[in-house]
């Protein structure tokens, strides 16, 4: 499956072009001054698995959600006088908070990766600021490079990587920073460095009128003992089942489940598995019912089936 990949000017025209791609679900990669973001429409399932194939990321690694303004992530997430504090002094810019989310404000669990809580950042830049105004919507980006390689600071470095995988790259020339953005975490306790920055951990700390604390890696947020989820089903799980017991509520994956409770995709196609994911968590939780029992199907390890089974497996795994 391969798109040709169009270069876009950073023009009225070529903004528009982009705004009306991402409407559309399709993935443009964007600058910031950090560096280059994969962008999709951060409320839509499919765009968000779109962005996890494009980059081949063998697990759903939480994606940061780009705003226009203050205003617009306190929709999204709730702001404390720290995050509104962190916010006043370093945004727009390159700074990233990790908040609780907003669960009925409309964005794809699937940026989270299940998690209840969600990274924003306003960014910086002038064409960034355009576009996410000409776009009106939540853009989930995270750097426009495939998995475990060096982030993009220049459109040709995104192409390199992704040619044939994402619609249209926004050229804006090189970014600024060239490093990408600090993640300060404040859903709970005190704040910890997620991942160090564009920002200075001793400026922040000087806004705080605290220090930071050593954060778990933001490159692992979800190791089980990490994972404070809505989605993690109160039912067990159990995998790669093809028959189910009594009483269990399957759920299926291609057109070999007959007679499935549910599907993660009837096709058998990963990317849809991948975009009803933790929609299907929950239900098949709600229909299992206190105490109940939940099998899933198996699913290939291949592509994005790897994330997918990455997730499946801590949703399986004995909770404390
Ligand atoms: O400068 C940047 O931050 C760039 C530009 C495009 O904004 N983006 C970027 O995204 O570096 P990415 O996906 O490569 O890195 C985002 C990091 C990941 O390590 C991820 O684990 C962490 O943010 N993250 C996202 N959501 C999180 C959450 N809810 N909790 C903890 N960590 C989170
Ligand atoms: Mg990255």
């Amino acid at each position: 499956m391969s798109l040709e990949t169009r270069s876009l000017a950073p023009t009225t025209e070529g903004l528009d072009e982009a705004a009306r791609l991402l409407a559309a679900g399709a993935l443009v990669a964007f600058p910031s001054e950090t560096v280059y973001g994969l962008g999709g429409d951060a409320r839509q399932d499919a765009a968000c698995a779109a962005i996890y194939a494009a980059k081949g990321r063998p697990q759903f690694n939480p994606l940061i959600v780009h705003l226009a303004d203050v205003a617009a992530v306190a929709r999204y997430a709730v702001m404390d006088d720290r995050a509104r504090a962190l916010a006043a002094a370093f945004w727009p810019g390159p700074l990233t908070l990790v908040l609780p989310r907003r669960e009925e404000a409309g964005l794809s669990p699937l940026v989270s990766a299940g998690m209840a809580t969600v990274a924003v950042r306003v960014p910086a830049h002038p064409l960034t600021r355009r576009l996410l105004q000409t776009f009106g919507g939540p853009l989930a980006g995270p750097s426009a490079n495939p998995s475990g390689r060096v982030s993009p600071t220049r459109a040709e470095h995104v192409l390199e990587g992704l040619a044939g995988r994402i619609a249209a790259v926004l050229d804006g020339g090189p970014c600024a920073v060239g490093v990408e953005s600090t993640i300060v975490g404040l859903a709970e306790g005190a704040p910890q460095l997620l991942r160090p920055g564009g920002v200075p951990v001793e400026a922040i700390e000087a806004v705080l009128g605290q220090p930071l604390v050593a954060g778990g890696s933001a490159e692992a947020p979800t190791a089980p003992g990490q994972l404070s989820s809505h989605y993690a089903p109160g039912a067990a799980v159990r995998l790669g089942v093809t028959r189910p017991d009594a009483g269990e509520i399957w759920v299926g994956f291609g057109p070999d489940c007959a007679g499935a409770d549910l599907s993660l995709s009837e096709t058998g196609d990963l990317t849809e598995a991948a975009a009803r994911l933790f929609h299907m968590l929950r239900e098949a939780d709600r229909l299992a019912g206190q105490g109940g029992r939940i099998a899933f199907a198996p699913v290939p390890d291949t592509g994005l089936g790897r994330a997918i089974n990455d997730r499946l497996g801590r949703a399986a795994a004995p909770r404390p």
